[in-house]
C-alpha cells in the first residue's frame, strides 16, 4: 500500500483491451509522476464476450445504425465496469478516495479509421457507469482522435512519451495485448507509435480453437514451445507477405483482419500438423512480425525495450522476438520504470481523463494524424 495518498489527484482508468479477456481498473494518483493505489480486473463473462465477438463481426456500421443488442450490450459492459469500480472504492473504503474522474475507453466493437466516412465504436455506456458510480466519466476518446483527423489508434504514445521518455537512452515500449503497438522514444527522432499486428489475437484463437473455448490463451507459450513451427514455414511466410507488414508509419490494425480459423481452413488439407505446431506458427507470426519493426523502425544502438500488456507473460513468444533481434538490445518489463506491465493502458486511460479535465491538448501527430486536441467527452 502506497505511503502517502494525495486525494486531490485520484483518478481511475479502465478498459478491456481488443482480447476481451476482462475489463481491468486502476486507481492512480497523477501528478508529475504516477502513484499507483489499487487495481482491480473483473473477468468477461464467456457469454458476454460471445456477443462482443459477434457484434464485432458485423460488417453494417453499428455506429450510424446502432441495434438493439448492441445497445444492451453497451448497458450491461456499463454496469460490469461499474461494479469492478465500485468494488475497488468499497474494498478501499478506509482511505475515504475522492476521485476526480474515470477514464473509460470501454470496449471496441468496430474501429474503421480509414474508409471514407471513418469511425470507432467503444461500447460502455459511459453515462450509465457516471450515474452508477457517481463519478465523472470521461470517455469516446477514439472518435474524437478521428474527428481531429486522426486514425484513432494508438492513443498510449502520448501517455509513455510524457512518463516513459528519457534524453538520454533509447527506448520503445511494446504493449502486447489482442494487437501489439509499439512506442518509439529514440531522442532526436519523432515519438511515434504504431501498430505492428498481431498481439496475442492469433494465439489466442488458435488454443480457443483447439480446445473448443476451453482454453482461453496459452499459458507461458508453454503449448507453442512444444510446437515445430518450421514445419508451418510457408503459412508464416504467406502471413508475413501482407500488404500491412510492408507498409510505413504510421498504421494501425484491426483485430478483424487475423482470423485463425480461415488460416486453418486454407491450410488443413495441405499436411498433418499437430496442434502444438499451429499455435507455434501463430507464436511465431508474431514475434516475427514484432522484431521485423524494430529491426525496421529502431534500429539504434543500445535499444531498451520495455514490454507490457498480457503477452509480455508469454515467455515464449518474448523468447521468439530476442531471437530476431539484436542480442546487445535489452528487453524486459515496464516495471523496471516503475510501472506494472498489466496496468499501464488502464493508467493511460487515467492520465487521459485527467487531461481532458484540464483542457489539455494530446499530441499524437505522428502516430495518428490527428492534430494535437482535446480527446474525450465528459459525462456526469
Ligand atoms: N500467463 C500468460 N501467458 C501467456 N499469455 C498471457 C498470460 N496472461 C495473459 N496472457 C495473454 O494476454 C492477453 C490479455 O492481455 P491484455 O493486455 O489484457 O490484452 P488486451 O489489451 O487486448 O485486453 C490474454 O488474452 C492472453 O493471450
Ligand atoms: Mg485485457
Amino acid at each position: 500500500m502506497p505511503k502517502a495518498i494525495n486525494n486531490k489527484n485520484l483518478y481511475i482508468g479502465t478498459l478491456s483491451g481488443t482480447s476481451a479477456d476482462s475489463i481491468d481498473a486502476v486507481v492512480v494518483e497523477i501528478s508529475k509522476n504516477l502513484n499507483i493505489i489499487c487495481s482491480s480486473s473483473i473477468k468477461i463473462p464467456a457469454e458476454m464476450k460471445t456477443q462482443i465477438l459477434n457484434l464485432a463481426n458485423k460488417k453494417t456500421n453499428l455506429k450510424k445504425f446502432p441495434s438493439r443488442d448492441l445497445i444492451e450490450l453497451g448497458e450491461d459492459f456499463a454496469i460490469l465496469t461499474s461494479k469492478l469500480i465500485n468494488r475497488i472504492l468499497i474494498r478501499n473504503k478506509d482511505l475515504n478516495f475522492k476521485i476526480r474522474a474515470i477514464g473509460s475507453h470501454g470496449q471496441t466493437i468496430q474501429h474503421f479509421p480509414t474508409i471514407k466516412n471513418p469511425y470507432t465504436l467503444q461500447i460502455g455506456n459511459p453515462s450509465l457507469i457516471a450515474k452508477t458510480t457517481g463519478i465523472k466519466t470521461i470517455a469516446d476518446f477514439r472518435t474524437a482522435n478521428i474527428n481531429h483527423g486522426g486514425i484513432g489508434a494508438p492513443l498510449t504514445p502520448a501517455f509513455h512519451n510524457q512518463f516513459f521518455y528519457s534524453k538520454s537512452s533509447n527506448r520503445v515500449v511494446i504493449n502486447i495485448g489482442g494487437i501489439t503497438n509499439i512506442t518509439r522514444l529514440i531522442p532526436n527522432s519523432p515519438v511515434i507509435g504504431w501498430d505492428s499486428g498481431p498481439g496475442n489475437c492469433l494465439i489466442d484463437q488458435s488454443i480457443q480453437f483447439f480446445s473448443k473455448n476451453k482454453k482461453q490463451f496459452d499459458k507461458g507459450g508453454e503449448t507453442a514451445k512444444k510446437g515445430e513451427f518450421k514445419k508451418l514455414e510457408k503459412v508464416i511466410r504467406l502471413i508475413l507477405s501482407r500488404k500491412y507488414f510492408k507498409s510505413g508509419l504510421p498504421k494501425s490494425q484491426s483485430i478483424i483482419n487475423f482470423n485463425f480459423t480461415d488460416i486453418y481452413q486454407r491450410f488443413k488439407n495441405t499436411k498433418k500438423f499437430s496442434e502444438d505446431d499451429w499455435v507455434s506458427a501463430m507464436t511465431e507470426i508474431t514475434a516475427k512480425s514484432i522484431a521485423n519493426d524494430l529491426n525496421k523502425f529502431c534500429n539504434v544502438e543500445n535499444l531498451e525495450i520495455y514490454l507490457c500488456g498480457g503477452g509480455s507473460k508469454n515467455k515464449y513468444l518474448i523468447s521468439r522476438i530476442k531471437d530476431h533481434i539484436n542480442s546487445n538490445w535489452k528487453v524486459m518489463n515496464t516495471d523496471k520504470l516503475g510501472l506494472d506491465p498489466m496496468l499501464v493502458e488502464a493508467c493511460t486511460f487515467a492520465w487521459l481523463a485527467k487531461m481532458r479535465l484540464a483542457n489539455g491538448k494530446i499530441n499524437l501527430k505522428h502516430s495518428t494524424g490527428a492534430n494535437p486536441s482535446r480527446l474525450g467527452d465528459i459525462f456526469k
